[in-house]
């Protein structure tokens, strides 16, 4: 009796213990995600160009590790698409800190996300990255140049910064964005082009325009990830959300969904490690 008594404690210390040990693992533990993209139109000086997509950190201290797993894959550019800070953490001194650590690596191109807006500080974080040398492509453009080739990044605010007045003006908000998107769009006039946007939720804005790449988040890979369905439940999409993690490709626009690296106000993740995303592009033909 006694025996199985014991046994029955140990079982059960041993279950807390390592349900303890998955839990944070889950949480801690961050996966480096790899794709390639092979394009014969992307230009042949940008075979084997690296990107590395920061997405929904939530002022999460990996301490130390993420800038670690950021370097080890020498990018050439890092993407941040929104929600670095949390709307009820905003450490801002802890943000930039991490940024500016990850400027040393390679340039870095930055977003805003919901989290963002909603914490009433964008302006001071969006003041404070600029001070840095992080390009803020907020419904702004700009071009990557190697050896007289381009790229051309064009980057989304968060929807939240829509005003009541610009949504009744054109319609709705959606229209506001294809609106805006389509403009950026005729302006960097590159051949090639690669969308910044936190909302995975809008594929098919981005689908409808001539975007070749889009780099996206918010949907924290549907928080619990189960075998089968994949997401459980993600913000703007709900619950059995359609876009919450790797590759999607719709009408010629291909959508990378970066599962995030924090948390928001659902505090774990369940079969849903922290994601860093790590895009290769290739040219065909050229080994
Ligand atoms: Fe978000």
């Amino acid at each position: 009796m006694k025996i199985s008594k014991k046994l029955s404690l140990l079982l059960i210390l041993t279950l807390l213990f390592g349900f303890a040990f998955y839990g944070y693992y889950q949480n801690n533990s961050i996966e480096v995600s790899y794709y390639s993209i092979n394009d014969e139109r992307i230009p042949e000086t940008f075979h084997d160009y690296t990107i590395v997509q920061v997405s929904d950190l939530h002022t999460k201290d990996f301490k130390g590790d993420l800038h670690d797993k950021i370097s080890d894959q020498d990018p050439d550019i890092i993407l941040i698409t929104g929600d670095l800070i949390d709307r009820n953490r905003t450490d801002l001194d802890f943000a930039v800190q991490a940024v500016e650590e990850m400027i040393d690596i390679a340039p870095v191109y930055y977003v805003s996300g919901n989290h963002e807006i909603a914490s009433g500080e964008y302006e001071d974080l969006s003041q404070e990255l600029d001070s840095i040398g992080v390009r803020n492509l907020d419904n702004d453009f700009d071009s990557l140049e190697k050896e007289g080739e381009t790229i051309g990044l064009v980057g989304l605010e968060d929807p939240l910064l829509l005003t009541q007045d610009e949504i009744e003006e054109t319609g709705t908000a959606e229209k506001v964005i294809e609106e805006t998107l389509a403009t950026l769009i005729e302006e960097s006039g590159t051949d090639y082009t690669i969308l910044l946007s936190h909302r995975a939720e809008l594929m098919d804005i981005y689908a409808s325009t001539s975007i070749d790449i889009a780099f996206t988040g918010h949907a924290h890979g549907g928080q619990i990830r189960l075998p089968f369905i994949e997401g459980l439940y993600s913000p703007s999409q709900g619950f059995f959300p359609k876009y919450t993690s790797g590759l999607y490709e719709e009408n010629g626009t291909q959508m990378i969904v970066s599962r995030g690296l924090g948390n928001s106000i659902f505090p774990v993740r369940i079969n849903n490690r922290p994601d860093l995303v790590v895009l290769t592009l290739k040219t065909n033909g050229i080994e």
